[in-house]
């Protein structure tokens, strides 16, 4: 059984004093490419990882939903699923799914009461969608026990409202799809103009390394909102509805019109479009000089155009792309100024990977980046004979 599964079902007994009826899960993400471009009508390319949440619940008679968070030193948040649901104050975690329960009412569904407790490994606040993984396994776990019958695109659209109307965060709906509906060993190209994906097979040569800078992510939520705004403003401008119809021929017809930052900021978008579509192809036939390429175009187009890398990570990038060169890719991943760097890397090369930022990240910067060796792993859904 894994490790996890007997942490959250062991925690709900000690917290409950009864045994809990059904464990779900929702795993963590890392984008391979396709960065602010979810928002835009475009193309990502996410795996869901083997790192995740997981969710011990016993069904109660009533209305009542009590959450302990295990990872939150046992906190607890205590609410009645009826509309208005009020924000906890003071733990910020349980919002997350006060709001998802928010949306089934908005739906007119009543979920039932339940017993909840919540553990995960997915590092928080380092941009591997820990959040996202939260309301999702809470929407898959209410799904399946009120018989609500969503289907896994339903389901992200529902987790993606709760975080944008109730949390506050303009978020894309990128992390919420790639936690429902991951397959294992593949990535999926996401067309987020029809929420369409196709699985990528990941070639089983490959490795997929996630390090993370740990340069802290503070204001995070702001300076999302302002580029979100800036992408905006050049699709109107080029009076298209979204960046994703928009190519650089009529950007550049528009460039005298738009604010300098506006210009960039849409460029970086126009591209990776472009990159992330051809870098799908590149992974489907293990051409990993192409993903070399495009990965590293990712890279310097959101650290010169988009503006949200930091010099840390821009580092990190050099440092594991000396290693690499054409044999693997490696960029910064998520929504951006700090969290993490991907890397695609041989298996044959992952421990010089490994070495080579050890030795050197923190002598430059002072910080000890920590390594997650990863594997494309599915999507949410109930652990079968817990
Ligand atoms: C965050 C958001 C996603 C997406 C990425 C950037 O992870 O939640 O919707 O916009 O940033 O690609």
């Amino acid at each position: 059984m894994h490790r996890l599964i007997q942490k959250v079902t062991q925690s709900f007994s000690e917290s409950f004093n009864k045994d809990s009826e059904v464990v779900f899960h929702a795993p963590g993400r890392v984008n391979l490419i396709g960065e602010h471009t979810d928002y835009n009508n475009g193309f990502v390319l996410p795996c869901a990882i083997d790192r995740g949440t997981y969710m011990a619940i016993g069904i109660r008679s009533d209305n009542l939903i009590n959450v302990v968070a295990v990872d939150n030193n046992g906190q607890n948040s205590q609410w009645q699923s009826v509309l208005p649901i009020e924000k906890d104050k003071d733990q910020s975690w349980a919002n997350y799914l006060r709001g998802v329960n928010e949306q089934f009412l908005k739906r007119k569904l009543e979920p039932m009461g339940m017993d909840v407790v919540v553990t995960g490994n997915i590092p928080q606040g380092a941009g591997l969608s820990s959040s996202a993984a939260l309301c999702v396994v809470f929407a898959t776990a209410i799904n399946s026990i009120n018989r609500f019958d969503f289907s896994p695109t339903e389901l992200a659209l529902l987790c993606q409202a709760a975080e944008n109307e109730y949390v506050g965060c303009n978020c894309g709906i990128m992390d919420q799809l790639i936690s429902v509906a991951g397959q294992e060993n593949h990535a999926l190209l996401i067309d987020c103009s029809n929420l369409s994906y196709k699985p990528i097979e990941m070639p089983n040569d490959m490795q997929v390394i996630i390090v993370d800078s740990k340069v802290s992510r503070g204001l995070v939520g702001s300076k999302y909102n302002k580029r979100r705004k800036r992408c905006e403003q050049a699709a109107n401008i080029m009076q298209v509805n979204s960046l994703r119809d928009a190519d650089l021929d009529l950007l550049h017809r528009h460039k005298d019109k738009m604010e300098v930052p506006t210009f960039h900021r849409a460029r970086h978008v126009i591209t990776e479009n472009l990159r992330t579509q051809e870098a799908a192809l590149a992974l489907r036939s293990n051409d990993y000089g192409s993903l070399s390429r495009l990965m590293r175009g990712s890279h310097v187009s959101m650290r010169d155009d988009f503006e949200i890398t930091t010099s840390e990570i821009d580092y990190l990038v050099e440092i594991i792309d000396s290693v690499l060169h054409d044999r693997g890719g490696v960029r910064m991943t998520g929504g951006g100024f700090g969290g993490c760097v991907v890397a695609l890397a041989p298996s044959a090369l992952g421990q010089l990977v490994v070495d080579a930022v050890n030795n050197l990240y923190p002598e430059k910067t002072g910080l000890i980046a920590e390594i997650h060796m990863c594997i494309a792993s599915s999507g949410a859904g109930k652990i079968e004979n817990k």
